[in-house]
Order: structure tokens, then sequence, then C-alpha cells
């Protein structure tokens, strides 16, 4: 059976008004630039849209993950878009793009990547996730709860086909290895994993019975490949819904309570995600609070039907006012930890040069 490639490829490339927005330019040469592609037949079709300073890119294809002429095409996509956000003088113009030469994928040169390969069921819902100021451990808690909490997903419990649970795939980002576990049988042990986001990261989830593909994520970390802080990750995520899987409501639910998560001013804060329609996707308030959008579509042959903009919608108004609450609350912390995040993992520190200029007034105790 033909296969669908489905590759979902991000960069913040620059913005409007500092860290905020894509400005609609940028949207507009993207969208022409794949549209260019598609009618030469290289991809099948392509959406474009932005979560607040990132560009998102859906593409379909025949030529499934890892396809060096999809990363060339995404890269050069990106690459000339950067070009006009310079011409624009956009703020932080090309910040995602790490390097001036391509070779062969865009991983680890800067855009987060999420990919599927999947032979399409009669009726193909997907719904893809996309947000900013944050990092891909952010995924951990809602994909935990979508894929191995019955209390999140009932079809766990009351749908054979999803009751024998999902092996999840977890990525060590600091040491480059992935291990497979097992829900429920090894649910302990992951979650002494995935509760460390910054390290430990959810990159694929299959049903266990005939390791059908359910979910996959961006696990690219800006700061580890470049050496040092470049910007937040701002990952996408791609969950396959309906007919076996959860059911999209169920993979929408786990959003209703806005989790803290890293990032948010500076890359340097912790504070609560809010789920927001695409109108919405714009971070203001302490360069936030981080936000996540939710698109629906439909596969068909590899066409994108859709999307439906999934948060927006008034369900989730007491999510967004709780949101707004928790990041009260956070904010009233100033410097303090726990909204600031631990020294390791802030991407702005000034405490190398402060603790150099007191070095000599410490005085022993
Ligand atoms: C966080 C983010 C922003 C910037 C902040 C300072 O991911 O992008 O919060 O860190 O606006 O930006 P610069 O240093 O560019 O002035
Ligand atoms: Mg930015
Ligand atoms: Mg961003």
């Amino acid at each position: 059976m033909t296969k669908t490639s489905l590759s979902v490829i991000k960069a913040d490339v620059g913005s409007l008004a500092g860290h905020h927005v894509v400005h609609p330019k940028q949207l507009s040469l993207t969208k022409e630039l794949l549209d260019k592609a598609k009618k030469e037949g290289e991809i099948i079709d392509d959406y474009v849209f932005n979560c607040g300073d990132d560009i998102n890119m859906v593409l379909t294809h025949r030529k499934g993950v890892d396809n060096p002429s999809i990363h060339e095409l995404a890269w050069e996509t990106l690459s000339k878009v950067a070009a006009l956000s310079r011409s624009m003088h956009l703020y932080a113009a090309g910040q995602d793009l790490l390097t001036d030469s391509f070779s062969g994928n865009v991983k680890g040169l800067g855009p987060g990547v999420a990919e599927m390969e999947i032979e399409e069921r009669p009726s193909e819902p997907v719904i893809i996730f996309a947000a900013d100021k944050t990092e891909p451990g952010a995924w951990n808690f809602p994909l935990y709860r979508i894929f191995a909490d019955p209390f999140c997903t009932p079809g766990l419990v009351i749908d054979q086909s999803l009751h024998e649970g999902f092996n999840f795939e977890i990525l060590d980002v600091m040491e480059g290895s992935a291990v497979t576990l097992w829900t429920p049988p090894e649910v302990y042990d992951l979650l002494a994993l995935i509760g460390t986001p910054y390290k430990y990261v959810i990159k694929s989830i299959r049903r266990h019975k005939d390791n059908l593909l359910g979910a996959v994520a961006s696990t690219q970390r800006l700061a580890l490949i470049a050496g040092k802080y470049i910007g937040k990750d701002d990952p996408v995520a791609i969950v396959r819904v309906q007919h076996g899987l959860p059911a999209a409501g169920e993979a929408l639910e786990p959003f209703a309570f806005p989790h803290l998560v890293a990032g948010w001013m500076r890359g340097s804060h912790v504070g609560p995600i809010m789920p927001v329609s695409l109108k919405n996707a714009k971070c203001t308030r302490f360069d936030g609070p981080p936000r996540v959008v939710a698109l629906g579509f439909q596969l068909c042959n590899g066409e994108l039907i859709g999307p439906a903009d999934l948060f927006d919608d008034p369900a989730y108004d007491e999510t967004r006012r709780k949101s707004s609450q928790v990041a009260d609350y956070m904010r009233r912390h100033g410097p303090f930890m726990p909204h600031r995040l631990p020294p390791e993992e802030m991407e702005y520190t000034t405490m190398p040069q402060v603790l150099e200029k007191l070095k000599d007034r410490f005085v022993k105790q």
C-alpha cells in the first residue's frame, strides 16, 4: 500500500515587535515557495501557519522521514524567508538557522522537526500541536496523559483496541540515547524519566499490540545543538486520533489544565502553557505566557483537508483564565526560583560574571 509522509518542520527566522509574532509577509513567502514545490510535484500538499514567532510548515509527500530533498526544500524556504526578514530588519532575523551550509538534514542545524510515514487509514484524522516559548519536554505531560492515563483517555479502559497500551520511545537529549517503555506495565519507570522534561523527552508513541504509530514529537534542543542560548525550541508534535487511537477530544483534554513548562521570558522561567486559537498565538505578557495551538486535519491520499483550529473554543476559556491566574502567581516570585529556572537550565545568566566579581569578597565561615 502507498504510504503518506507527513513532515512538520519549523523555525524562528525573525519576528515583528521583538520575539512576538511572525509578519504576514513571512507567511506569504513561505506559502508561495511551498506551493511552487507542490506545483512541481516535489510535495503533495502544504499548510503554513505560525505560533508566535515561529513559522510552521506542514508538508505531505511520498518520500519518507529524513528525506534529503524534503529537508532541503524546508531549509531553502526558511533561508529565503530569513533573507526577507533581514531585508525588513525584523527582530532576530535568521535566528534558528545555525549554519549557512545545508548538509542533507535540517536536524542539528536549528529547525524543529516531527515527521511520520504512515499507511493512511480509510479516514485519517491527525492533530498538529505547536507551541511557542517553551521546550520539547513540554509535551511530556500531555502526551503521557493522552496515551497512558485512563483519567484522561477512557478509551484505554473501555476500547478493546487501546486496552493493551502503548510503547513510548524516550530520548535522553543530553546523552543522545533512547529507551522504549510499555505502558501500563512500565508506567512507573516511564514517569521516573519523563518527570524530568529538560533531559528525557517523548519522541514517539506506538500502539503496543501492532506497533501502529500514534504520535511523534520534535526533540531538538537548540541550546544543546549550538552550545549556547539561541532561542527556545518551541516544539511541534503530530498525534493521530480516533478509531483505535485516542479520540480527538482525548488528545485535547490534557490541555484543559495549563501545566507549568520551562521557557517564557528569556527562556529562563517556569510558567503555565495557554491553549489558544491561531489568532491568539502570540506571546505578550512577560514574553508569554507560553502558548499552544492545535490544528486538526484529515489526510486524503496525502492531501491536507482542513485545518480545524481546535482551541478556538469557549470550552477552553476557563483554562485560559486559569493560566492567567497562574501567570500572576508565578510572576509574584520575581527573580526567585521556582519561577526562575535552576541555574543549569537558564538560557540567560550573569552568574559567572557575578561570581568572578565577588570572588575576593567571599569570606570562609
Ligand atoms: C524567549 C524569548 C524572549 C527573549 C527576550 C530577550 O524564548 O525569545 O523572551 O529571550 O525577549 O530577547 P533579546 O535578548 O533578543 O532582547
Ligand atoms: Mg524569537
Ligand atoms: Mg518562538
